[in-house]
Formats: structure tokens, C-alpha cells, sequence
């Protein structure tokens, strides 16, 4: 694959739309194809509302967005793909239509077409299996919105041709990205790793032990951008909850992903976050942001927790070769501007000390949930 490579896009929403403009600046032909005329339409005016932006900002010549948006084009029927060297799915969440979708793909395309899935939580094995060549399917999976995170999880299926990975890291690093490799694993790496930021910052609420301001401030003062709160809130707490649950069924129902009936109640409630002007903090115009407590000892010993967790799950990521030290740490970084890898970060506090902290929290509680990771003893 390289840059004459044909793209095809199936599924012209928020990530279909996304990843079309990211190959169509990087020189590529791209075919996009949804089941919706008005998705595509949607799709063609926002592009072009993004490109009038970055001409604007500067960031790219009127010609070059001319010839950005030429490079697209929309289609309602598959069979546009045939000329396709990779077709990127990203249509509904769903397993039983994409893999409906795939086979029908792969009934138009050649035999040496690459087929890839976004999905965010369904198994790539799973997917590929719809296919007659399951291994030339692959998962891609870019962050929201597509343009701007720099960082793609690439995940090889039961059933792929290893020497795909290389291909594919080669040519979404040629779209500028940052590749990191993880295993077919609910999650992949960011979803996974990432879950406790959540997850133990709702239960540290749910146990009265400080707000949400609060908690917030003890993870900002860690050097994280945003707390758990304000990010549950940006990101949507129907679609932050929705994730929680399904890789915590996807384990088995390990209690270390146990969702929250406290993000349960808002999203209940439809108090999804910003987008609502309603989450864990109320955004209507005039309303005031709570203050965190000042108590140095109290926000201390949140963020020690939270961190402890976080490095924990990472550690157990290492231990079970969902990906290397040095993904996992580029992923937690580049994936959600993490501070610090948190394989890096467990080092530098020392991993005794990070098994000590699970100890005691294992000892308070009792639960599996704070069962320390052998990747940390
Ligand atoms: P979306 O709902 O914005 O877009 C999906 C599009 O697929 C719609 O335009 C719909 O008309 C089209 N579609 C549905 N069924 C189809 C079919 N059978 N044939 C052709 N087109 C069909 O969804 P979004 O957010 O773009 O997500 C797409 C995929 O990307 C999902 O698998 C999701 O899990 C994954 N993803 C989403 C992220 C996000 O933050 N939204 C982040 C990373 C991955």
C-alpha cells in the first residue's frame, strides 16, 4: 500500500468522514460509501466547511483544499469499491452488519484488497471471519476526530497475515500518525488502560471520600489535562458509559471494569455532559463551576489512587502482551495526552511501591477489583 493506493470508506458518519479527509490530504483517492444519501451529503458540506476553515487559518492553500476535496467522492453502492486497495469500515457498532457489509466487500474488491474495521469494541477476529480471505482483514482504529489524534491502534485479527501489520503501520504513518500495535482484546489498549481514570474516580465519589471538583483537581494537579469529570462530561457520558459496559462484558464481568450507577443516573437522566449543557457539572450559561477543596492531603491521596489503578491496569496490559512497554506508553500519551506513559510512570515511582499502594488498597476493601497485577510484583 502506498500513496496511489485507492481508499475506500465505508460509512460517511463522524469517523467515516474523518479518516476520508485524512487519506484525501495525504494524496489518496478516496471512495466513500454510506447507506444514506443524507449522511453523504452531510459529509461532503462539512468537508467543505472544514477546508474553508484551515484556508482561512492558513493551513492549507485554497488550490490544496481544492484538490483535497476532489480526491473524494460519494457513492451510495458498493460496488464503487472495486478499484479499492484498502477499504476502512466504519459504519454502525454492530457485528452482524459489518459483517454483513465486509462479506459484501469482499465480493466487489480484488484479492489483494486490504479490508480494516474502526470498531472501537467489537472483536476484529470476529469481523474477519465474514470474509472467504480473513486474513487480509485487519482493525484500524482512529480516535475522535479523525484529523486531529494523532494516534491509530492497529490490531491484527486471529486470522491475519502478520506481514499486514508492517503494510499498514507503514501507510498510516505516511497519513502522519502515530501506530501503535494491540491485540485482538476488548478495548485494545486506550479503552482498556484507560478505564480505572473513570471508573475509580466514580467510586472514590460514590464512597463520599471528596466531589467531583475535587477529584478533578487531584488528577490536574498530576499533570492530566482534565479530571475524569470534566473529561466524562466532554466525551459524553452516554458514550463514556456505553464503552464501560461493554468492555466489562466483554471480560467476563471482571469487577476491575464494573460500570457506575452514578454515570448510569445521568445518563438516565440525559445529563450526557457539555453537549447537553447538563453531566456531572452544570454548563447553562450564568451557572458556576463548584470549588475543589484545598485539603493537599486529601487530593494527595485521591490521585495516588487513581494513579495506582491506572498504572496497575497498564502493568497487567504488559503482563498479558496486549501490546510492548514502549505501545503502551505512546498510546496512553498520544491516545487521551496522558503526562506520562504510565509503564514509564510506574517505573519512576518504583513498582514495590505501586505494589504496596494495590496492597493496602486490596487490604481495605477486600475486593478483586484491587487485586494487584503479577506484572507489578
Ligand atoms: P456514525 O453513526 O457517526 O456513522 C455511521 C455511518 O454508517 C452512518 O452515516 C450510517 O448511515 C452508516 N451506515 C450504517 N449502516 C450502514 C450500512 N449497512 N452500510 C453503509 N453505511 C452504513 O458512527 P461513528 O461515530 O462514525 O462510528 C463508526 C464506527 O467507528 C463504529 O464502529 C464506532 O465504534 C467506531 N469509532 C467511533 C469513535 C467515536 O468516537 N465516534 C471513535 C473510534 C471508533
Amino acid at each position: 500500500m502506498n500513496q496511489s493506493t485507492i481508499i475506500g470508506i465505508i460509512g460517511a458518519g463522524a469517523m467515516g468522514s474523518g479518516i476520508a479527509q485524512v487519506a484525501a490530504q495525504c494524496g489518496h483517492q478516496v471512495i466513500i460509501s454510506d447507506a444514506r444519501q443524507e449522511a453523504l451529503d452531510q459529509s461532503k458540506s462539512a468537508l467543505q466547511t472544514t477546508m474553508v476553515k484551515l484556508v482561512e487559518k492558513g493551513k492549507v492553500t485554497l488550490e490544496e483544499a481544492t484538490a483535497i476535496r476532489s480526491r473524494i467522492t460519494y457513492n451510495t453502492s458498493l460496488a464503487a469499491f472495486k478499484p479499492c486497495g484498502l477499504v476502512i469500515e466504519a459504519i454502525v457498532e454492530n457485528l452482524e452488519v459489518k459483517k454483513k457489509v465486509i462479506a459484501e466487500v469482499e465480493s466487489i474488491v480484488s484479492d489483494a484488497c486490504v479490508i480494516a474495521s474502526n470498531t472501537s469494541s467489537l472483536s476484529i477476529t470476529a469481523i474477519a471471519a465474514a470474509c472467504k480471505k480473513a486474513e487480509r482483514v485487519i482493525g484500524i482504529h482512529f480516535f475522535n476526530p479523525a484529523p486531529l489524534m494523532p494516534l491509530v491502534e492497529i490490531i491484527p485479527a486471529l486470522q491475519s497475515d502478520m506481514g499486514l501489520m508492517d503494510d499498514a503501520k507503514q501507510l498510516i504513518t505516511s497519513w502522519k500518525k502515530t501506530t501503535v500495535i494491540a491485540k485482538d482484546t476488548p478495548g485494545f489498549i486506550v479503552n482498556r488502560v484507560a478505564r480505572p481514570f473513570y471508573g475509580e474516580a466514580l467510586r472514590i465519589y460514590e464512597e463520599g471520600l471528596a466531589d467531583f471538583a475535587t477529584i478533578d483537581a487531584a488528577m490536574r494537579d498530576l499533570g492530566f489535562k482534565m479530571g475524569p469529570f470534566e473529561l466524562m462530561d466532554l466525551i459524553g457520558n452516554d458514550v463514556n458509559y456505553a464503552v464501560t459496559e461493554s468492555v466489562f462484558a466483554a471480560f467476563y464481568f471482571d469487577p476491575r471494569y464494573k460500570p457506575s450507577i452514578t454515570q448510569k443516573r445521568n445518563v438516565e437522566a440525559g445529563w450526557f455532559g457539555k453537549k447537553t449543557e447538563r453531566g456531572f457539572y452544570n454548563y447553562t450559561e450564568g451557572a458556576a463551576m463548584p470549588t475543589p477543596s484545598n485539603d493537599a492531603q486529601l487530593r494527595s491521596d485521591i490521585g495516588k489512587r487513581i494513579l495506582a489503578m491506572l498504572i496497575n491496569e497498564a502493568y497487567e496490559a504488559l503482563h498479558l502482551n496486549i501490546a510492548s512497554a514502549e505501545d503502551l506508553d505512546i498510546a496512553m500519551t498520544k491516545g487521551v495526552n496522558y503526562p506520562k506513559g504510565l509503564i514509564a510512570w510506574g517505573e519512576e515511582i518504583g513498582l514495590a511501591n505501586c505494589a504496596d499502594r494495590m496492597g493496602s488498597l486490596y487490604l481495605t476493601y477486600q475486593e478483586d477489583r484491587y487485586r494487584c497485577s503479577l506484572g507489578l510484583r
